[in-house]
């Protein structure tokens, strides 16, 4: 018998030591939040895609009173990003969660976003690198590979 490890490598950052893209991004999914449809849950999120054509588009979570309906930040983005620039690859997004007042520390994208993210990774071929806000501390992950090792494709 064999065993198999699967590592994921997170790097921890703060807001001041990003680039200047990658501050933007995190900016732009912070305000996102305040465009949130969420009735329901009050449980706003944010979310910002970065295009290699430079361009940055933004989601937040759209409820809807029957339930699954919804959708969530991350997938908003993705595929406006994807109807509106089909050619452009997904370079990196950025998610941010603001709850009860303030935002909240780190959210991590659900199984169905990863899923998304993953396909999207494999339609242009690059990885996608993923900033999870919170204001201790941003946790960066290179690649929606490693939010979802052993994902399902044939
Ligand atoms: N939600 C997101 O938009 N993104 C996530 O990564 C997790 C959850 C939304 C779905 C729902 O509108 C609300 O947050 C509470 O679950």
């Amino acid at each position: 018998m064999k065993e198999l490890k699967i590592v994921t490598k997170i790097v921890i950052s703060s807001y001041s030591e990003l680039n200047e893209k990658e501050k933007s991004l995190i900016d732009l999914a912070k305000n996102a939040t305040k465009n949130a449809y969420a009735p329901y849950s009050k449980f706003s999120v944010g979310a910002a895609v970065l295009l290699d054509n430079g361009e940055m588009v933004t989601g937040n979570n759209q409820e809807n009173i029957a339930y699954p309906s919804g959708l969530c930040a991350e997938r908003v983005a993705l595929y406006y990003a994807n109807a509106t620039f089909p050619n452009a690859k997904v370079e990196a997004i950025a998610v941010a969660a603001y709850f009860k007042g303030d935002f909240v520390e780190k959210i991590s994208p659900c199984g169905a976003c990863r899923q998304v993210l993953q396909e999207t990774e494999g339609r242009y071929k690059s990885p996608i690198r993923i900033l999870l806000y919170g204001k201790k501390e941003i946790y960066i992950v290179e690649s929606a590979n490693d939010l979802m090792p052993l994902s399902f494709s044939f």
